[in-house]
């Protein structure tokens, strides 16, 4: 007999979820400047590892920052907020085996590295999505560094709030030389490397 609550004990492990999903849970972290191409890797990963048959959520600013963290602006303490939060939400999607792929400037390597040690250092996958600042600033998808230029926006990242570069990610993607499809592939190749997947 073991001394664990019944209900404990018919608790579905995460090991039992990951068999089933023959994939192991992980949190992909995205990090870059606004427009480097974290979301559009994002959503075509996801896409692809879904039509694999894979379980996968993708958590971006367009799901957190308008619902759970909507009570956040983009000061550096409430950047450590979003990225608490979002760690921890993101640990319940990896403990159940998910694998989870999100998408935030993520601007400092404390608020990284917070995120890792709430995730656990084995499920953290720090992916440097790297553009420079001219072509992000060139790109100007949401046309909001022409607003921060012109003072518009106050504190924005990689106009007058930092960006510190991943001193160490676990793997770069270079969206200036790559095409979106071959960065996909990268980032494939490389949980398929880490045993994440395994076909
Ligand atoms: S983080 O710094 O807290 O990780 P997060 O990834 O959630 O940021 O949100 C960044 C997105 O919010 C940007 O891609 C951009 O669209 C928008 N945004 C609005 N204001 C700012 C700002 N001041 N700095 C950076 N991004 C901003």
């Amino acid at each position: 007999m073991n001394n664990l609550h019944p209900i404990e004990a018919n608790l579905i492990s995460r090991s039992e979820k990951e068999d089933k999903l023959n994939q192991k849970g992980a949190v992909i972290w995205l990090t870059g400047l606004s427009g480097s191409g974290k979301s559009t890797i994002a959503i075509s990963l996801e896409r692809r590892l879904f039509n694999e048959g894979r379980l996968v959520k993708v958590l971006d600013g367009d799901n957190i920052r308008t619902g759970i963290n909507k009570d956040l602006s983009f000061s550096l303490e409430d950047r450590e907020e979003n990225i608490r939060r979002i760690a921890e939400v993101s640990k319940l999607f990896s403990q159940s085996a998910c694998i989870c792929i999100n998408s935030f400037v993520s601007p400092t390597q404390a608020i990284r590295n917070k995120a890792k040690t709430i995730i656990g250092e084995h499920d953290f996958i720090e992916v440097f999505v790297n553009a420079s600042l001219e072509l992000c600033e060139s790109r100007d998808v949401k046309g909001l560094y022409k607003k921060a230029r012109a003072g518009e926006i106050k504190g924005f990242t990689g106009i007058d709030s930092p960006y510190e570069i991943p001193r160490n990610p676990d793997i770069e993607l270079n969206t200036g030389d790559y095409s979106v499809k071959d960065c996909v592939d990268q980032l494939h190749q490389f949980l398929r490397d880490e045993g994440i997947i395994n076909n």
